[in-house]
Order: structure tokens, then sequence, then C-alpha cells
């Protein structure tokens, strides 16, 4: 008799726990070490909630994923219950989101305001912040030791010592040697960069936050010109077609002096069997001359809940598991996934694991956003505009003048005369 009690017992808790268990997907980017670290967070969130957690692969390039999230939103598919997205989508793709203010417990608040407030579109909170990102620049410091140089603070000063050191090291044998990488192929990567080197010289960010276009402008002419110059000189020709994970491979296998990245390079680059382990400085990017300024890109990537999902609350409470402090102070050490919670960067584990989090604290709290609030829905299309303007100078098809007069002509007519 007990023993039947027992049985049924179990038996009815068993099954209501399998009755609400439900099973979601989740796009997480592959990028470095994200796929691995998404993949751990999703098992500890299952293993507290009895939920499962699908991953769907999706494509590195932030522009090919944006592709593809556009044709599942558009037909309404709900293939994925919780989508990765990047800091200049929520005006693109905002209204394919619920509205998550219901879902997170007020915990948005303890974010970086300014990327809640990118996350709120027309008064809706479309997506919560998972990781933030700014554009920074590694160097080797063993190696500017040992030809007795500083990292630099402009451009002109990189160019000087990415040749110096690059010449110096060919002929010491090692004729793989280059001096600066970055990200210069035409895609969203490019417009990181190249923002970067126009607003460093003080020209602005493309358009303003009222809507002007302002790239026509000679420093921004004078920035693009400078970088034209580094291309099979001190950057390989190959850079025209290299993303965040090429330019990071030539860096760690030590093939390069100078590496623009994101924060996530850092931990990769000290892992166990890399061969530049120990040997790498993270500073500011440089000055576009002494009048210039530091400009760091925003970058980053937030988890938003499609409209279409069967499962919005369980997709939420995902949502919630992996941006919480707890998660992001994981990412944060294993990962250098710069934490979108302020309080992350005064915790003593995270500076210690990623000293440039605390050193170049006003960088991440101050990025240079992309112009993508003021542009909304026709950002990708101006952003589009502007690598390929870029790509063309780089790759000496046009010079900058040219190139900029013809952009923008090209963003008045996107943008109808300036009306976004
Ligand atoms: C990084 C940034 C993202 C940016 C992308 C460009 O993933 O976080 O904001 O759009 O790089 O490649």
């Amino acid at each position: 008799m007990k023993r039947s009690i027992f049985g049924a017992v179990v038996a009815s808790t068993l099954l209501s726990f399998s009755a609400q268990a439900e099973t979601i997907s989740i796009s997480c980017g592959a990028v470095g070490q994200e796929l691995e670290l998404c993949q751990q967070g999703i098992a500890a969130w299952e293993k507290e909630t009895g939920h499962t957690a699908k991953i769907v692969t999706t494509p590195n390039s932030t522009t090919e994923r944006l592709a593809l999230y556009q044709q599942l939103l558009a037909a309404g598919a709900n293939d994925i219950d919780v989508f990765q997205i990047d800091v200049i989508w929520p005006g693109i793709l905002g209204n394919h989101f619920i509205d998550l203010t219901e879902y997170t417990n007020g915990a948005q608040d303890a974010h970086f305001p300014a990327i809640v407030a990118n996350n709120t579109v027309r008064d809706r909170f479309v997506a919560m912040p998972w990781f933030t990102d700014a554009g920074v620049l590694y160097y080797r410091s063993d190696l500017l030791e040992k030809y007795d140089e500083a990292p630099p603070v402009t451009w002109e000063q990189l160019t000087t010592t990415a040749e110096k050191v690059m010449n110096g090291e060919r002929e010491a044998g090692n004729d793989k040697m280059w001096g600066f990488v970055w990200q210069g192929r035409a895609y969203e990567g490019l417009t990181c960069d190249a923002l970067e080197w126009v607003a460093s010289y003080n020209g602005g960010t493309i358009v303003d936050e009222k809507g002007n276009i302002t790239i026509n402008n000679d420093s921004a002419k004078q920035a693009l010109t400078t970088a034209a110059g580094w291309v099979d000189t001190i950057s390989p020709p190959g850079v025209l077609n290299y993303g965040e994970e090429e330019a990071r491979g030539v860096f760690q296998t030590g093939n390069a002096v100078f590496m623009r990245n994101w924060p996530y390079a850092w931990s990769l680059g000290n892992s166990e069997d890399s061969p530049v382990k120990g040997k790498i400085g993270v500073v500011a990017l440089p000055k576009g001359g002494e009048d210039g300024s530091h400009a760091g890109t925003l970058g980053g990537w937030q988890l938003a809940v499609s409209k279409y999902s069967a499962n919005p609350d369980v997709a939420a409470s995902l949502v919630n598991y992996l941006t919480s402090f707890e998660e992001q102070k994981r990412r944060a050490i294993v990962g250098s996934y710069n934490p979108t919670i302020e309080a992350l960067y005064q915790d003593e584990d995270v500076l210690t694991a990623v000293p440039f989090f605390g050193s170049l604290y006003t960088t991440f709290a101050n990025g240079t956003p992309r112009p993508s609030s003021a542009t909304g829905a026709k950002y990708n299309q101006v952003s589009n505009a502007f690598w390929n303007a870029t790509h063309g100078v780089l790759s000496g098809r046009t010079d900058a003048d040219a190139a900029l007069t013809k952009l923008q002509k090209d963003l008045k007519r996107i943008s109808r005369g300036g009306r976004w």
C-alpha cells in the first residue's frame, strides 16, 4: 500500500515536470569562444529550470546574420525563439520582438543606461543587453620593449613604430611579420574600423544625431587616405578581405605588431596554447594627429524574444538567465566579453582576468556609436554605402575626395533628402 502511494506521487511529479518542460531555440554567435560560452550558460539554465534550449548556428559575419534574420522574421517563422542581436539592429528588427519589460523585473536598471536606451524602440524595451564591445588596440609588449618603443598615441606614431618593428623582425628572419592587422573586408566590421579612423580625426560619425549627413569633410578624407596608406606597407594586401577572426589569426600566431580588434581577442591571445600568451598589451585606439581624439566604435550584442515564439515566457527566462550578473561575470573572466552591468567593472575577479576593463573603462562606457538611432530602419543601407566607399579608397579604386562626394549623394538619396 505504502509503496503504491509513493509510486503514484513520483509518477505525478514526473508528469507535472514533463508537462511543463519546453524546448526552445536560440541563435548564439560563434566568434571566438562565443558558442562554447553560450552552450555552458544554456546547460546551467536547463539544469535550473528543466527546460531545454537548442542552439541554431548563424553566420559569423554580422552582415550575413542580419540578412538571415530578416528573412526568417519577415516570414514570421518561429524557428528561433531567442535572437542574439547586434547593438545596431533594434531600429531595424525591433518590431519583430516582444516588449521585455514585464519579464525582467527591472533587471535592466543595473545595465549601462545608454545601451538600455538604444534597445528601447518607440517605448518598447525590445532586447536585454548581453555584452558590450568597443574597438581597442592590441600590441606586442615584448616587441615594443625590444625596439624601445612606447604604445602609440597617434596613428602617425603607430605607422612609424609598426614599420620599424616589422622591418627589424623581417631582417631577423621572420619574413611573415606585418605591422598592423584590422578588419578591411567590405562588411559591417569595416564600418566599425573606418568610423574609428574618421572620428579620431574629429570627422564625425557619418550621420549626426539629428540625421544630418556629415561624412563629406576634410578630416574624414584625411582619415581614409591615411588608412589607405597602410595597405601593402604595414598591413598585408589580404587585409582587404579580413574580418575579426582573420586579423586575430595573424596576430595570435605572432605575425603582427599591432591589431585592431574587440576585447574577446584578449582571452584567446592569452590562452595556454597561444604563441603570444603574456606578450600582449591593450590601449585605446590612436588619435588622428595630436589634436585628434581616441575613438572606439561601440559594438555589442543583446538578447531579444521573437514575437512569433510559441513560448515567450520560457524564452524570456533564458534571456534573464544569460544576461544575469553571474553569467556576465563568468563570460568576462573566461572569455573577456565586456559586461553590460556597470558594477562588474569594479569586480576584482573580473579586473584581475581582464585588467584593461579597468584602465579603458571610459572607452567602454563612451564608445563611439554608429548612426543607427538617427537612421533607424535605414541603418544597414547607410553602413553598406559607407563600407563600400571606404573599401574603394583602401583598394585604390578611387580617392577619398571622390568617394566621399559620391557617398554624400548616395546617403541623400537613401534618406530621401535627409528625412530618415
Ligand atoms: C562585433 C560587434 C558588433 C559589430 C561587429 C562587426 O561583433 O560587437 O557590434 O557590428 O563586430 O563585425
